[in-house]
């Protein structure tokens, strides 16, 4: 199964450590200065799409080096546990197969004794048999009307994959119908997804793995009254609620029909599930095909990922990119940076992606880690980030690695506009690489015809030290297809992390002390109960209660 080492054992560790005092004083700029093959020497492509690493501090040996260190991790193993269904999420005893949700292939995979991939096939029949009716028209809401409105009802995995998807490829959104979201417990979000909906033409879909995540079940139960309100006949349930989940089982009990129980397993991880019937919401909106199209463009990249060497292998070299980062510069965040405003969700995305899974400080011996593990992730949007943040990634005290994602070209081609965007993509990637030194500060004041004493106060000011990594990932378009490949590229390089950190990525344990303590604290809310917590606790408790109006 995976190995169980720490990567601070190893042999290529030390390596490591010793490179990275060569590598560290070692300045971007005259890097490239020295070498004009470096772009093309660290450019690497996945079908259409060019991730290049040129920008990173890295050298030859760094990459030589880090893949001995994956190698040393039996990464390649691993790799292949996760493909044939090897329960590697150990704590839970579990397989991981999100990528037998988008195996379009004739062979087998087999998961005690039985091949999945008919069950696969079944929901995604189901899946396109519902999306069909319910474009068609043929699905009719309690009076008869067609559906014009779907609500998911989810949280976590069952929220930002769908959403995000749904932003990205708002452009191949189908006309007849609409996709909204509620995900959150405070009421304001069920309230103002409600404001605007006639229950006869809205369909809800109820999206949890576990159909008992309190905030979902919260707003389900919401909408569930709000609906009934105006059709007074719990038998209309059926036609207006649909639910994506293992348990089958809370899902019935919710009045939710047998046949509109999309299912799904627990050999999908919630992060990892938009593949699954939980992606429901997506081929509503986008229709089944565009949906397909997604999955496939995921499964390219599984066989990139499963079948290409370490060296070559995107999803791989990002994930130690990460490890490089993080265990020998000591960066603690990460930044995701995409030039398109369809990717706007991405960061929110990857933020569970990457630190639900690899948030973690014990390794898969139970013992507490002896080096970092997953970086904060954040980001926005450009060209919108370079006027809030942009600023400390330039001439702040930490060092940000960031990862910029951009189209080549526009799905909207208005004007000047795309040129205009990756304009600024390259020229932050440029300047966060180059910087400027005293020197260029003091000659552009000077040419301005500034004072040598004001040129003196100034000119530290406008000193970018640079040598600031960043990664440039670009593709022609984004697709569905396209969308689907990075979506799974950073799917894997969220595994590959865990496997060098030594840590198991597919479970969340941290969330449950929070959930556990709110369903004690909510009782005593409704109760009225005392309050036996620590006095800030008691205190924040008693001004709620004390404030809540009659
Ligand atoms: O945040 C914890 C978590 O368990 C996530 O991993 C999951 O995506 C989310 O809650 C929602 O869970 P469910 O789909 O079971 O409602």
């Amino acid at each position: 199964m995976l190995k169980n080492y720490s990567p601070a054992q190893t042999k290529s560790w030390e390596k490591l450590q010793l490179h990275f005092t060569e590598v560290a004083p070692l300045h971007l700029r005259d890097l490239f200065a020295q070498d004009p093959e470096r772009f093309q020497k660290f450019s690497f492509y996945f079908e259409d799409t060019l991730v290049d690493l040129s920008k990173n501090r890295i050298t030859e040996e760094t990459l030589q080096l880090l893949v001995g260190l994956a190698e040393e991790m039996e990464l390649p193993a691993a790799i292949e546990s996760m493909f044939i269904g090897k329960p590697i999420n150990a704590t839970e005893n579990r397989a991981v197969l999100h990528t037998a949700l988008r195996n379009f292939t004739d062979k087998e995979v087999m998961l005690e004794g039985e091949n999945i991939l008919d069950e696969v096939r079944d929901v995604q029949q189901q899946m396109k048999n519902f999306c069909n009716q319910l474009h068609s028209g043929e699905w009719k809401g309690y009076t008869g009307k067609r559906i014009e409105h779907v609500v998911n009802i989810g949280i976590g995995g069952s929220h930002l994959g769908p959403q995000m998807v749904c932003e990205a490829l708002k452009k191949y959104q189908l006309e007849s119908i609409e996709v909204s979201f509620i995900s959150n417990v405070d009421g304001s979000d069920a309230a103002e997804v409600l404001r605007k909906l006639n229950p006869e033409t809205t369909l809800f879909i109820i999206a949890s793995k576990t159909f008992t995540t309190k905030e979902t079940i919260t707003n389900a139960h919401t909408a569930r009254t709000w609906f009934l309100q105006t059709a007074n006949d719990e038998s209309h349930i059926q036609k207006h609620f649909v639910a994506l989940s293992t348990n089958k089982t809370e899902a019935a009990k919710f009045g939710i029909a047998p046949e509109n129980i999309f299912r799904f397993w627990d050999w999908v991880g919630g992060r990892f599930s938009l593949w699954s019937a939980i992606g429901l919401p997506i081929a509503c909106a986008l229709g089944y095909d565009k949906f397909e199209e997604l999955l496939r463009g995921a499964e390219a990249m599984d066989k990139h990922f499963r079948d290409t060497p370490l060296q070559q292998n995107v999803p791989v070299l990002l994930a130690l990119l990460s490890s490089w980062y993080t265990n020998f510069f000591g960066a603690q965040a990460h930044a995701i940076l995409p030039y398109n405003q369809y990717l706007r969700l991405l960061p929110e995305f990857l933020q569970q992606l990457l630190m639900e899974s690899n948030g973690k400080s014990t390794d898969r011996n139970g013992k507490a880690v002896t080096y970092s593990t997953q970086p904060v992730i954040w980001g926005a949007a450009g060209t919108n980030g370079q006027h809030s943040f942009f600023q400390l990634i330039h001439q702040g005290t930490s060092l940000i690695p960031a990862d910029f994602i951009a189209a080549a070209n526009s799905n909207n081609p208005i004007g000047q506009h795309q040129p205009l965007l990756l304009s600024n993509f390259f020229a932050q990637t440029e300047a966060l690489m180059k910087g400027k030194t005293l020197e260029e500060a003091e000659a552009e004041l000077r040419k301005k015809g500034l004072s040598e004493t004001e040129i003196a106060q100034l000119a530290p000011h406008k000193v970018f030290e640079g040598n600031k990594p960043t990664t440039s990932i670009m593709f022609p378009k984004l697709t569905p297809y396209v969308l689907g490949s990075l979506l799974a590229m950073y799917e894997h390089q969220t595994f590959v992390q865990g496997v060098i950190w030594n840590i198991y990525s597919f479970d969340q344990w941290g969330v449950e002390l929070g959930k556990e303590l709110a369903g004690t604290i909510e009782k005593e809310l409704l109760e009225a109960k005392q309050a036996t917590h620590d006095s800030s606790t008691n205190g924040l408790i008693a001004y709620y209660t004390s404030h809540l109006a009659d």
